[in-house]
């Protein structure tokens, strides 16, 4: 009885050490490394400079990090041997600027060696890219740690473009993501571009009565049927995701409530009353979506992955 007790009681006080090493926090690098967030600003920002595509790709960067293996850096390990990793997996065609990572994270190390997570410094930087882009500023739980498996074969559970709501909501609610985050984080098009081949099923053979999805705007689709012709041969050829694709603003809502979204997966979010007057909610105010895409994107940054590790190298492990 009293061994039964105590291993309860141990197994109690074990079990809360475990859940309060995973707790993030807010000032989890105040005394280790205060000048760890103001550098990875910095480097952020630089790499900006030199390309303004950077701070979408750093977004959905994080995003892949945290719906695979839970926000752990997987995403940013190399192959390495017989191991494909994520980076290498089908739906990579618009991951890059990788170096900006790895850059930020070479600042770090020198001020303070082994401290700061790779996976921190993704979800950082995907905070400073929507800073830098205009949009809502928040502050980034810390204390995540980096894992030692990235397996290409895990894209595959990536929500997919063509998703219809209830795939969504499903891809979502596994992550312990509501319906309110899907239409918030999927704000996150407010960003960057799409290749061809992510929105080809909406305007070339969408079904067996007609070519074009008839959701979509008639000028948008033919505008797209001419930048992706059935047979594209142009390397890279795509589209921005909205109308102001370096401006963290919510005029993806506003043109998704017009039919001028990319993805059949943004179209379906006008398909249920729920997620539309979302829509509806955040193509009305700028401040609405701010702040829903703000509490959202804690709750996404915070899926717990089973990393262990500070990794030296954000490419490798260590
Ligand atoms: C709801 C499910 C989602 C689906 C199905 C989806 C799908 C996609 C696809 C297919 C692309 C274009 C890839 C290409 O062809 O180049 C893309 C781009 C992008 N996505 Fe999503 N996405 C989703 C959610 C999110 C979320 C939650 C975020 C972040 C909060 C996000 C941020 C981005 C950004 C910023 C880009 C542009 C990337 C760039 O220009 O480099 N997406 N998404
Ligand atoms: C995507 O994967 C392909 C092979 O599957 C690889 O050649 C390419 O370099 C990868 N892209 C990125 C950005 O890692
Ligand atoms: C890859 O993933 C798919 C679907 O998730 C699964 O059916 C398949 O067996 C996996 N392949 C490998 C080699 O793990
Ligand atoms: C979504 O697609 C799945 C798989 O094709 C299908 O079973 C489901 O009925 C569809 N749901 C809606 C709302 O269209
Ligand atoms: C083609 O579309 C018609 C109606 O639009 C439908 O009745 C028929 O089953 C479809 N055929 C195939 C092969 O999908």
């Amino acid at each position: 009885m009293a061994a039964t007790l105590l291993s309860l009681l141990t197994l109690t006080i074990f079990s809360s050490i475990l859940h309060s090493s995973k707790a993030l926090s807010v000032n989890y690098y105040q005394q280790t490394c205060p000048k760890a967030e103001s550098t990875i600003t910095n480097v952020v920002k630089k790499g900006m400079m030199n390309d303004r595509t950077v701070p979408a790709a750093l977004l959905r960067m994080h995003f892949h990090d945290c719906f695979i293996r839970g926000c752990d850096a997987s995403v940013l390990l190399n192959s390495k041997g017989s191991n494909k990793a994520e980076k290498d997996g089908p739906p990579n065609i618009s991951l890059h600027a990788f170096y900006v990572i790895d850059n930020a994270k070479k600042e770090v190390e020198k001020m303070c060696p082994g401290v700061v997570s790779c996976a921190d410094i993704l979800a950082l930087a995907a905070r400073d890219a929507v800073v830098l882009s205009g949009g809502p500023r928040w502050d980034v739980p810390k204390g995540r740690k980096d894992g030692r498996i990235s397996r290409a074969n895990d894209t595959l559970q990536l929500p997919f473009p063509t998703f219809n709501i209830s795939q969504l909501q499903q891809s979502f609610s596994q992550r312990g993501l509501s319906i309110e985050d899907l239409v918030a984080l999927s704000g996150g098009h407010t960003l960057g571009f799409s290749h061809c081949s992510s929105f080809q099923n909406r305007i070339h053979n969408f079904n067996n009565a007609t070519d074009v999805d008839p959701s979509m705007n008639p000028s948008l689709a033919a505008r797209l049927r001419q930048l992706c012709p059935m047979h594209n041969k142009v390397k890279n050829a795509g589209a921005n995701l909205d109308s102001s694709p370096t401006v963290f603003d919510n005029a993806y809502y506003k043109a998704l409530l017009q039919g001028k979204s990319i993805f059949s997966s943004d179209q379906a979010l006008l398909t249920t009353s729920r997620t539309k007057a979302l829509v509806s909610k955040f193509a009305a105010s700028q401040e609405e979506f701010y702040e829903a895409f703000v509490k959202s994107m804690i709750k996404m940054s915070s899926i717990s992955g089973g990393g262990t590790e500070i990794r030296r190298n954000c490419g490798a492990v260590n």
